[in-house]
């Protein structure tokens, strides 16, 4: 991973909420609130919140005597996240880097984490940290991308971009979204971090978007992709996300597109 594939910031935050949240977050997002609510409520952390995704989706499910801490190290996606959720006095954001979190040991029942593992640049530090801050027995619910090919729109994404810079090809996606998914290495690090009864389910759901250029769009605009499109000339963004639109219609068709999709869904008890 890179140091700059971790900033979202600009106008990531609104197109990754506008754009990519509904089309590849939303599905896994009530997944993990409908996991979470086999646990113990009582005090929950959420760790790399991004735009609220998550928290729109398990702060229904949480007694109201709950606490709901919500965190992401950039603070222009926490802001989103606040700015769609209505008042809800069980929740704080708090900006917090995953590997240094600011909360005392054993004070949260549940930890959860959508997406946000592939960013951290040392995984085993930051699931330490959440077994740190989780009482004994309390559980880690988190979620990363499977490989690259089981998520169609993204490898349709960087292969067209691929052929838009063949000297230099953009190549976010692969390295960070999608550069964490082999199961051995994820149980052997968390097991590493102290963990017992990890267990990984593999899960797959479909993306649907309305036309080809959603898809483009989101993932060109609304991800770090945007910054590495946009390092490679002033102006060549628009360009790259008319290629990539027209080559998923080329694909999958004009009208609707759908695709596959696929992440492991990880939990495992303090
Ligand atoms: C792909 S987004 C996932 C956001 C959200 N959980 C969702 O499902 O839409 C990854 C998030 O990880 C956050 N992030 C990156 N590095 C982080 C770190 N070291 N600690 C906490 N959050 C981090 C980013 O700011 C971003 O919001």
């Amino acid at each position: 991973m890179l140091e700059a594939d971790k900033l979202f910031a600009g106008s990531i935050p609104e197109n990754y909420d506008r754009y990519m949240v509904p089309l590849i977050f939303e599905p896994y997002a009530v997944d993990l609130a409908r996991r979470a609510t086999a646990f113990s409520l009582g005090a929950v952390l959420e760790i790399a919140a991004g735009t609220g995704v998550v928290t729109r989706a398990l702060a229904p499910q949480l007694p109201s005597s709950a606490s709901y801490v919500v965190t992401d190290l950039n603070p222009p996606m926490l802001d989103y996240a606040a700015s769609r959720q209505a008042p809800d006095s069980r929740i704080t954001w708090r900006q917090a880097d995953a590997l240094a979190l600011p909360f005392e040991t054993a004070s949260f029942d549940l930890v959860c984490c959508q997406f946000g593992a592939m960013f951290f640049p040392d995984r085993v530090a930051a699931y330490r940290e959440a077994k740190r801050v989780l009482r004994p027995g309390g559980h880690f619910l988190f979620s990363v991308w499977d490989r690259i090919e089981e998520n169609v729109f993204a490898d349709d994404v960087t292969n067209a971009l691929a052929r838009v810079f063949p000297d230099d090809p953009p190549r976010f996606l692969v390295r960070t979204p999608h550069g964490y998914h082999d199961k051995k290495m994820i149980r052997h690090d968390v097991e590493g971090a102290g963990f017992s009864r990890v267990e990984i389910d593999t899960r797959a759901e479909r993306s649907r978007a309305s036309s080809p250029m959603l898809p483009a769009v989101a993932y060109c605009k609304g991800t770090v992709l945007r910054t590495e499109i946009e390092a490679r000339g002033a102006g060549k963004l628009e360009a790259a996300t008319d290629y990539v639109a027209s080559a998923i219609a080329e694909r999958h068709g004009t009208a609707e597109v759908t695709g596959k999709i696929q992440a492991h869904v990880i939990s495992a008890v303090a």
